[in-house]
């Protein structure tokens, strides 16, 4: 039985969307582990862009006052984050970029909170393959901003799939959903 807290944020708006069967899978995977999951529909919260203000930079604070906040501590306490998005023009959705730039107060002079954390990324997108469909793009971004919070990547699921829920006639892929949950509660 593991103690691990599991922090899974969706940036898709679909709610039975091919985002969303990934992640209860993974969910599904996590608590089989023993974790302890909460999930974020970030479609469902009012989050506003990073206006760059930096004073999150001195005092690990962001001075806006929206549902982000609602997140900062769950995102401080977990164990292991994982992040699912749908990939739109070639890269992340608008929802789950937003996210992403508002986890700028978690690093700075006072510390990087999601340092050493483990880190899941879980990808769809209509086009055939991670290369032509832009996947490939949010890939790269991920690696790139996991390593410079010097945090770890664990996994990597990706797949093509277009209509909502048209992911689950794809079983390898469920089954790495699955087994991704499983290894972030470890
Ligand atoms: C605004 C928009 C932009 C999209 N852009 C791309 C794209 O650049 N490449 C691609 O392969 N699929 C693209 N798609 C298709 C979605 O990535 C695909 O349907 C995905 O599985 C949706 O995931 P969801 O059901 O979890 O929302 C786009 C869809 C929308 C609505």
């Amino acid at each position: 039985m593991s103690d691990r807290y599991l922090v899974i944020v969706n940036g898709s708006p679909r709610k039975q969307g091919n985002c969303a069967v990934l992640v209860e899978r993974a969910a599904v995977g996590a608590q089989a582990g023993g974790a302890q999951v909460e999930i974020f529909r970030l479609a469902d919260l009012n989050i506003h862009p990073c206006d760059a203000c930096d004073s999150c930079q001195e005092t690990g604070i962001c001075v806006l006052q929206d549902d982000m906040q609602a997140l900062y501590g769950p995102l401080r306490r977990a164990d292991a984050i994982l992040i699912a998005s749908p990939i739109y023009w070639f890269s992340v959705s608008a929802q789950t970029k937003l996210f992403i730039d508002r986890c700028y107060a978690l690093q700075g002079t006072a510390g990087n909170a999601l340092d050493g954390k483990r880190f899941g990324v879980m990808l769809t997108y209509g086009d055939v393959d991670p290369y032509t469909s832009g996947a490939i793009n949010a890939i790269r971004m991920f690696q790139d901003m996991l390593r410079y919070l010097e945090a770890e990547l664990v996994g990597l699921v990706y797949g093509s799939a277009n209509d909502p829920g048209a992911i689950r006639s794809r079983p390898e892929v469920l089954r790495e959903a699955y087994e991704l949950g499983q290894r972030l509660a470890s």
